[in-house]
Order: C-alpha cells, then sequence, then structure tokens
C-alpha cells in the first residue's frame, strides 16, 4: 500500500518553504583570530562543476560540514536538499532520481526539489503522519558551476551571483578549477594577494620582482596592483602564453571583494585583460580548516585560429604547477596553526593586515567546538577527521 502526500497536506502548507531561516550571530570582533572566523554563508556558493550533476544520478557536495544532495531533474533543473534523509539519515546523494524527484535508496521515501516528501510508498493509512521533509537550498547555475545560497533563503534572492562578462564572450576561452586544499579559505586570499612570495615559483616562473604600485582598502574589499618585470632565469612559456606573449612588463591587478577573489593581467600597452582569473575558496568541514577551490581563468583568445588550442596544454601545465606550489605553502601554514592551535604570525605587509579585517568583519563565528584551538581539537579535525580526501574530481 502506498500513500501519495498532497501539496495542500495540512502539515505542509502551500507555498511553505521548509528552508529554516539562519540567523547570524555578531561578526567576530579585530581580536579574533581570523583562523576562527566563518565564511558568511549569506552569498552564493559554487558547490560542484556543473557536468559532474549529471541526470538520473544525486551528487554529494559539502559548505562547511553541511552535508547537501544535488540532483539534476528530468526537466533539467538542479535541485538542493539537506543530504540527510527525513526517516533514517541516509544521504539522500546514495538516492535514485525520478522525474524531478528524489527517491532515498533504502525505503524508497520520495521528495520533491523543495525538501518536502512526496511519497512514502508503504505508509499504512491512518498511520502517523511523517515528517515534513528536510532543507532544501536556493540553487542557480551559471558559469559551467553548481552555485547554493546556504545562508538565510530569504536573502537568496536579493543576493547577486559575481559578474563574469567575459565568461560568454566568444573572445575568451575558460578553464575551470575544481580542488580541495586543506587550510582555512583565508590562508588563499592572503595566498594570492601577497605576491611577495614570488620565490617559491623560482623553479617554475625564473626571477619574478613584483613590484606593489598602490592598494585601496573598503569594508568589503582590498584591492592590489603589482607591477611584474622579469628579473632573470629561464620563462616559462605557460606563462608567456597567458600573458598574451608580450614582452612588456605586466601588472597584475588582485582584489578580494568578500568572498570572492579576482586576478586580471593588462600587459603594459594593452587595454584589456589577457586574463582574468575568478575564484571562491569553499570550506567543506564544520571546523573550515578545508576549502574547495572553484576557479574560472578566462583567458582573451590570439587572433591567429587555432592558437589558443595549441597553448592550452602549456597554460594548464604552468597554472597547475604553480598551484601545487601555492597548496604547499598554505597547507603548511594550516599545518602550523593546527600544532600551535592559535595564530603566532608576524606579518609586515599592510594589505595583508587588510584583507584579514575584511575577512574578520565580513565573516561569522564558528560554532562552539571549532573556536576550540587546543591541540587535540585540532587534531581531530585534520586528514582522517576532515572530509576532503584527494582532490575533488580530480581536477
Ligand atoms: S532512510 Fe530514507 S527512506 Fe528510509
Ligand atoms: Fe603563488
Amino acid at each position: 500500500m502506498s500513500e501519495t502526500l498532497a501539496a495542500d497536506d495540512e502539515t505542509m502548507p502551500a507555498g511553505a518553504s521548509i528552508c529554516p531561516g539562519h540567523s547570524l550571530a555578531q561578526p567576530p570582533g579585530s581580536d579574533t583570530d581570523l583562523r576562527r572566523v566563518g565564511i558568511n554563508p549569506n552569498f552564493w556558493y559554487p558547490v560542484a562543476v556543473s557536468g559532474d550533476v549529471r541526470k538520473k544520478s544525486a551528487f554529494a557536495a559539502t559548505f562547511a560540514g553541511m552535508r547537501i544532495a544535488l540532483y539534476r531533474g528530468e526537466s533539467g533543473t538542479v535541485y538542493a536538499l539537506e543530504d540527510r534523509c527525513a526517516h533514517r539519515q541516509v544521504p539522500l546523494s546514495m538516492g535514485v532520481v525520478e522525474g524531478d524527484t528524489l527517491r532515498c535508496c533504502y525505503h524508497a521515501w520520495t521528495y520533491r526539489g523543495d525538501g518536502r516528501i512526496s511519497q512514502v510508498p508503504y505508509l499504512p493509512k491512518g498511520a502517523a503522519r511523517p515528517p515534513r521533509g528536510v532543507r532544501c537550498y536556493p540553487v542557480r547555475e551559471a558559469y559551467g558551476l553548481v552555485f547554493v545560497f546556504p545562508g538565510d533563503p530569504q536573502a537568496a534572492d536579493g543576493t547577486a551571483l559575481p559578474e563574469l562578462p567575459e565568461f560568454s564572450s566568444p573572445r575568451h576561452k575558460t578553464m575551470t578549477f575544481s580542488r580541495t586544499v586543506r587550510c582555512h579559505y583565508s590562508f588563499m586570499h592572503e595566498n594570492l594577494l601577497d605576491m611577495n612570495h614570488q620565490f617559491l615559483h623560482r623553479g617554475v616562473v625564473g626571477r619574478l620582482k613584483p613590484t606593489l604600485l598602490g592598494y585601496d582598502t573598503t569594508p568589503q574589499s582590498v584591492q592590489a596592483r603589482y607591477l611584474f618585470t622579469h628579473a632573470g632565469g629561464k620563462k616559462n612559456r605557460g606563462a608567456d602564453l597567458l600573458s598574451g606573449g608580450t614582452s612588456s612588463p605586466d601588472v597584475l591587478t588582485i582584489r578580494t571583494s568578500y568572498p570572492y577573489q579576482t586576478l586580471q593581467l593588462v600587459p603594459e600597452d594593452a587595454e584589456l585583460p589577457a586574463f582574468s582569473l575568478w575564484v571562491a575558496y569553499v570550506p567543506e568541514d564544520a571546523e573550515q580548516r578545508v576549502n574547495h577551490v572553484y576557479g574560472l581563468l578566462m583567458i582573451e583568445k590570439p587572433p591567429v585560429p587555432g592558437a589558443i588550442q595549441l597553448a592550452w596544454p602549456f597554460i594548464r601545465r604552468f597554472t597547475q604547477r604553480v598551484f601545487a606550489e601555492d597548496r604547499t605553502a598554505v597547507e603548511a601554514e594550516q599545518r602550523a596553526w593546527d600544532e600551535q592551535g592559535e595564530d603566532r604570525n608576524h606579518e609586515v605587509f599592510p594589505l595583508i593586515m587588510d584583507v584579514r579585517q575584511v575577512l574578520r568583519s565580513n565573516g561569522v563565528p564558528l560554532p562552539g567546538a571549532a573556536r576550540c584551538g587546543a591541540a587535540s581539537c585540532a587534531a581531530a579535525a585534520l586528514p582522517g577527521g576532515a572530509p576532503g580526501g584527494p582532490p575533488a574530481g580530480g581536477r
């Protein structure tokens, strides 16, 4: 015997949302250790590459310890539900997509895209009512990524997705990155904004001399401009192709605009950027000591037809090598924090102080356990305890 639950069931008033409100506590103060500041959930965050959310199968995503089941319905629409069946908490991402609903793999309870239960196949007539359903998240698909709004769903419509006009420009081709990095998201912002770390990349790019031309800070952003000159050593072919192959010095503009980050390279004699990078660092675990990097590198095509295809493998190899070196450094920073249980940095670069304050003041307190800096607590959050495993998707 089965019972299909009607949408106008009294436990599920029409138009009601399963999504609970998400109230945020006061932002962390200026003396708070930044590595204990959570990312603000009231923004759109990518949690999957669109191509990984296929029809007929569900995808297990995560945001700061919230497990999210993504699935693409028959109509092509992507839905995001709390990844925990209301019956016995088996992940819904293990379930089966039927039309635009998701059926739990265990006892086949079925959920609509708004999280409401539409069917309990074996429910006898007159039996106690099943739970209302599970939380749903607002979802949007853009730029080849699936974005969810993990915060207050009421704020989703009024919050803009990032604007990336180059993504759809026929003059640009986009390289997508999706990788797990085992560190707090703030280390990523600092890494990209502080270009004084070119020594780390000396084996890949030779001797690059960055000169800070200036920077601007607002309550939500820090933007820095650097002039890059090559001071010796072997030049990298991928780097040359990426910068449009000009021999002139390059001006690099890097911006943290909470919670995202962008980087653009404008050759000295050009009006348009040779490339621009947009990145989001999405915490995976509740302690936010692991983040997933979603990046879109939009590269202007050279005028010669087909040249971009030839350049592509060199650019990819270059970016992979640089990223691998950055990953080594930021993960080492996180390990030091975990061992010490606190931030003992001695920072000397003013714009890094500024970006720390931007990340602090726009962030939210982490829940209870994550505030504990004791080594034993930190160890529990480390590999083995933390999710992530190998780089997601292998990209
Ligand atoms: S655990 Fe999902 S239907 Fe039973
Ligand atoms: Fe770097």
